[in-house]
């Protein structure tokens, strides 16, 4: 069957980027990412693309200060252009429009470190921590306009310690991230791959 063509949207460190591009040399995987998107030209997760030899795309939030809709509108026009049928937001670092959203609905799945729905936004780990939570974790999720509201797909739960800070609760709930990652998007692109 072939692989849902997917694109990873980044703007950073990449390590989830990392744990697709791992999980995708399974012959058995469902999807297939081809193209690395980041909005910033400084994003280590590039050189992740590179040395898997992922064809990537730049689109500086400088260029576009004030126009997200030209920046994004710029965007979905290479993604169309290579044929993509999923989007993976993997620590992208900027909100996307309802019209992105829209062009893409129920095609674009964001990781989100916390059991949503609580803590959307920042610091998820610090407010987990504050609130003398006896569990944390991360969620994968559909995206809509709404930040972190789309529907879940799957989570996984860490337990918080009594000497936890948000450093080591925040590693903790990556290796998680790692494996839960890919799982959800093999499942989303095997429910598309059934449908197209
Ligand atoms: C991860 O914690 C992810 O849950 C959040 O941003 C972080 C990205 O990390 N959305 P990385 O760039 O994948 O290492």
């Amino acid at each position: 069957m072939p692989k849902a063509r997917t694109c990873v949207f980044i703007s950073g460190r990449g390590s989830n980027l990392n744990s697709l591009l791992q999980a995708q040399q399974d012959s058995q995987c469902a999807y297939e990412i081809v193209l690395v998107i980041s909005n910033n030209a400084e994003a280590a997760g590039l050189q992740i693309a590179q040395n898997y030899g992922i064809q990537s795309a730049i689109f500086p939030n400088s260029w576009y200060k004030g126009n997200k809709q030209s920046q994004e509108k710029a965007m979905h026009l290479l993604l169309s252009e290579m044929n993509i049928e999923l989007i993976a937001l993997a620590g992208y670092m900027r909100i996307l429009t309802p019209w992105f959203v829209d062009q893409w609905e129920n095609r674009i799945l964001n990781i989100h470190p916390s059991l949503l729905p609580l803590y959307p936004g920042l610091n998820t780990h610090k407010r987990a921590l504050e609130a003398g939570d006896s569990k944390h974790g991360c969620t994968v999720h559909y995206v809509t306009s709404e930040l972190d509201a789309g529907t879940i797909l799957l989570q996984a739960k860490v337990s918080i310690y009594s000497d936890d800070t948000p450093d080591k609760l925040a590693d903790r709930v990556l290796m998680e991230e790692h494996k839960l990652y890919p799982q959800a998007l093999n499942l989303v692109a095997l429910e598309w791959k059934a449908r197209t």
